[in-house]
């Protein structure tokens, strides 16, 4: 194994809206992800995001248990709805003690905080002046910026802007983010939130100079699905709408060629203000964190095909279509999770090289991990020997990496402790720490350790080298 350096940010990751809870308390205001369960077809009985894994009310034990594992760093997002109160900006105080108090207790315990500032849980207010159909998206998420940095960017050093926001244009319908009465396009909206971003960046540079920020999109390599020049066009394309124009546009500050002529070519046009063009060039990030579950196998793909799939919803990692770009077919390569995402640790090593051959920036990876149907013993232990196993095939992959040549700073994996999948319920579980609460029934939300827990605890203690 090729050593990790000695700064390495090992941890694990989470966010608010799946593991906080107490929606309606502390002042917090009505997100998109509060009605989610209401509004889609979740599986019948899952409680949902209302009382997640309760980390509200659990967060120091919660913290606790990080501690005992190690954690040099931990990622967790702060809920936009618990900081700002409205579309004036009103600053709701409970909510920035929460996460003040937060942040210290990770301080104190010499865990570094890698704070996401927005996944996924837009406050409904913002419908109020368009939502994320409409640039004053931006103006806002600047402002709520303003209040981070503020409050916390004494004690944070490491910046998130905005999870997976090529999910937003690529599955924003499945995973809920985009609202009903959204009617932008999803390139559209990609671009208010480019540009959220950038402002974001630019705002950081201003306000704190010695502090880090970078995006965290998705991404993955791409597999041509046979060596037919037809799908081998497939890949390349689908590489650009999957993964590069979300990187190029903040690394580089432009969207590419081939993008641009593809807006022309589908007869779409986005609204982009000179004013824009010129904060994109600008707001530079510092670093690049990306979220890693599995690789996309592509082959080219019919507008008839295109149409079908229009019926049948994709997650994350299934089912992708683009006309005249290609469409996701199965690896048969790899095994696959209990959920079906394929699991491709090599891939990881790929991917880490093909970014960092396109941008040369340092790397973190943010979320990495597989979803399980844990099984809780009559002895309340968890032997997740398959959790155990998929990370140590991606800790070698990415000590490969760092052998080739990459820099990579940190791997907060998904997640810390058990919270609720964005569409699949608590029962899709991913954390070194069980949370004892089903679909059905709350429980009484004990904290269990998990075989994983222990094995971590040794790979963050000897640095990678006991894996
Ligand atoms: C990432 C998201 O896309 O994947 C997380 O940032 C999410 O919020 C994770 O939980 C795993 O996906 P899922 O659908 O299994 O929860």
């Amino acid at each position: 194994m090729n050593k990790f350096p000695k700064s390495f940010l090992w941890g694990a990751s989470t966010s608010a809206y799946q593991i906080e809870g107490s929606i309606k308390q502390g002042g917090k205001v009505e997100s998109i992800m509060d009605t989610f369960d209401e509004r889609q077809s979740y599986p019948k009985g899952i409680t949902g995001f209302k009382t997640a894994s309760n980390h509200y009310k659990h967060w120091k034990e919660d913290i606790a248990l990080m501690a005992e594992m190690g954690f040099k760093s931990y990622r967790f997002s702060i809920s936009w709805p618990r900081i700002i109160k409205n579309v004036k900006g009103d600053v709701n105080l409970e909510g920035i003690k929460f996460y003040n108090d937060l942040i210290d207790e990770l301080l104190k315990n010499k865990i570094e905080p890698i704070v996401t500032m927005f996944h996924f849980d837009t406050p409904n207010f913002i419908e109020e002046v368009g939502g994320l159909d409409s640039s004053n998206f931006g103006k806002l998420f600047e402002s709520y910026s303003k209040v981070l940095f503020e409050n916390y960017g004494s004690k944070v050093k490491y910046w998130l802007t905005i999870n997976e926001l090529n999910m937003f244009a690529l599955v924003g319908q499945t995973i809920g983010v985009i609202s009903e009465n959204s009617k932008a396009t999803k390139w559209q909206i990609m671009h208010n939130l480019n540009v959220a971003q950038a402002r974001a960046i630019k705002l950081c540079k201003q306000m704190l100079p010695n502090a880090k920020i970078g995006p965290a999109p998705n991404i993955a390599t791409v597999y041509s699905a046979s060596s037919k020049p037809q799908d081998y066009t497939a890949k390349l394309n689908f590489d650009q709408l999957r993964n590069w124009i979300y990187l190029d546009i903040v690394c580089r500050g432009d969207y590419s060629e081939w993008f641009k002529n593809f807006l022309k070519a589908t007869n779409e046009e986005l609204f982009i203000t000179p004013e824009e063009v010129e904060l994109l060039k600008t707001a530079k990030p510092d670093f690049i964190a990306f979220n890693y579950y599995s690789t996309l196998t592509v082959e080219h793909a019919t507008v008839a095909e295109y149409e079908k799939s229009l019926k049948t919803p994709a997650d994350q990692q299934s089912g992708l279509v683009i006309p005249g770009v290609g469409k996701t077919v199965k690896n048969p390569n790899l095994e696959k999770t209990q959920f079906g995402w394929e699991i491709d640790s090599i891939g990881l090593k790929n991917t880490l090289k093909e970014i960092y051959d396109r941008y040369q920036l340092p790397m973190m990876i943010t979320e990495n991990g597989i979803g399980a149907r844990d099984v809780l013993t009559d002895d309340n232990k968890i032997h997740d020997d398959y959790r155990i196993e998929y990370y140590q095939k991606h800790i070698i992959a990415m000590s490969d990496a760092l052998k080739d040549g990459v820099d990579l700073i940190g791997y907060t994996p998904w997640s810390a402790i058990d919270l609720v999948s964005t569409h699949e319920g608590i029962g899709k579980r991913y954390g070194f720490v069980y949370v004892n609460r089903d679909e059905f029934d709350e429980k009484d939300m004990k904290r269990i350790r998990k075989d994983s827990f222990y094995w971590y605890k040794d790979v963050i203690k000897t640095n990678g080298k006991k894996i």
